[in-house]
């Protein structure tokens, strides 16, 4: 039932290829300029004219959402909100009928999400639900939605449903955007070709793993880790961070990096390893700076570039070369490390990767 591997996370990390193609099935070609999505065709009209996205979720779920959130306001310029389902549904929210709320779970069992959603329909907003457990409470509890097809999960940890769903949601911004007009055609047309070709850049990044093991062996003494990215990074340090803190039981943060200066930097001495996501993309020489300011105070830089580039790799300790992508894709490469580095480093310390201690792969309780 492993399929030959260890470990159902591990399984699940290299199933990716086909997890993030199996999302888009039917849904997008690129060579045809098709690009649908049953869920939310009779809603379209919604979506482009709505005042605002107020996403909702937990975990992993929550920072697929974040992502979405760079996605939607930069493809189709809504306004979006990502709130963490348990603050929102006890805030007294203000929300009304031209608001649409995503929300986003992978078991479609989450309490808080169920209950956060329910009070959002209640307001009159209108729902939509990005699930990968079919027939699951919140799909059912819905208007409409789109599952992620990413197929069961096992793992406590999430991982290919993360990239599932940030597959969806870009659908769902271009979609949107191109609806909107914000998107223009060319554009799309360069999103949806680039699209296509991730399931074959995951597969590239998966024969990382061997390396990633060296690296692992290295720091599966540490007692802490730090993880900074900016932008569409941003959010998948707070996920690499998370991987690692519920599977190895290691303290974890994750940050924007330019947060650093506000605190955190503290914290960085010889001992500390900084996990820093630093792709070429619009925050690029950015990053730059946060790396020679971890450098200068002698933290280890374990760090996540695109393939040729030689400005950050001359700065850190250990460097992870992934392909080359749109800055709009590159979550869906860039956590791809950070999900095997934790798990290598938490097999080395004999952790139960599958099912970490004091953890339920879902939250039904509050
Ligand atoms: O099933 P859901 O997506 O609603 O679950 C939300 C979180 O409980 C979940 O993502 C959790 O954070 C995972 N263990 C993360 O790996």
């Amino acid at each position: 039932e492993k399929g030959g591997y260890e470990h159902f996370m591990l399984k699940e990390i290299f199933e990716q290829p086909r997890s993030i193609l199996d999302s888009m099935r039917g849904r997008m070609i690129a060579e045809s300029n098709h690009l649908m999505m049953a869920g939310i065709r009779e809603f379209e009209n919604k979506f482009a004219n709505a005042n605002r996205i107020i996403i909702v979720a937990c975990g992993t779920s929550w920072h697929a959402g974040l992502v979405a959130e760079y996605l939607i306001e930069d493809l189709a310029r809504i306004p979006v909100e990502v709130e963490y389902a348990s603050e929102f549904r006890y805030r007294n929210p203000i929300i009304n009928e031209k608001d649409i709320v995503i929300a986003i779970s992978q078991s479609g069992e989450t309490a808080d999400t169920l209950a956060a959603l329910e009070l959002a329909k209640s307001k009159g907003a209108t729902i939509f639900g990005i699930c990968n457990v079919v027939g699951s409470s919140i799909a059912r509890a819905t208007d409409a939605g789109a599952y992620t097809h990413a197929g069961p999960e096992i793992g406590v940890a999430s991982t290919k449903a993360f990239t599932a769903q940030v597959t969806v949601l870009t659908l769902i911004a271009m979609i949107i955007g191109s609806r909107r007009g914000t998107l223009e055609t060319t554009k799309l047309h360069e999103l949806m070709v680039e699209l296509e070709t991730i399931p074959a850049k995951v597969e590239e990044t998966l024969k990382l793993n061997e390396q990633i093991v060296e690296i692992a062996e290295q720091y599966k003494d540490a007692s802490n880790c730090i993880y900074l990215g900016r932008g569409y990074n941003f959010p998948v340090a707070l996920e690499g961070a998370l991987k690692l803190k519920e599977i190895s039981y290691i303290h974890a943060e994750g940050y924007p990096a330019a947060e650093m200066k506000h605190g955190p930097i503290a914290l960085i001495d010889e001992q500390m390893p900084v996990v820093v996501i630093a792709t070429k993309d619009s925050s690029y020489e950015k990053i730059v700076s946060n790396v020679q300011e971890v450098k200068a105070r002698k933290g280890k830089i374990i760090a996540v570039v695109t393939e040729g580039d030689t400005t950050i790799p001359a700065m850190a300790d250990h460097v992870i070369e992934i392909p080359e992508t749109s800055e709009h894709l590159v979550p869906l490469l860039s956590v791809i490390p950070l999900q095997l580095l934790s798990y290598h480093i938490a097999v080395m310390r004999g952790c139960n990767v599958d099912q970490p201690r004091n953890l339920a792969k879902s939250v039904t309780v509050e």
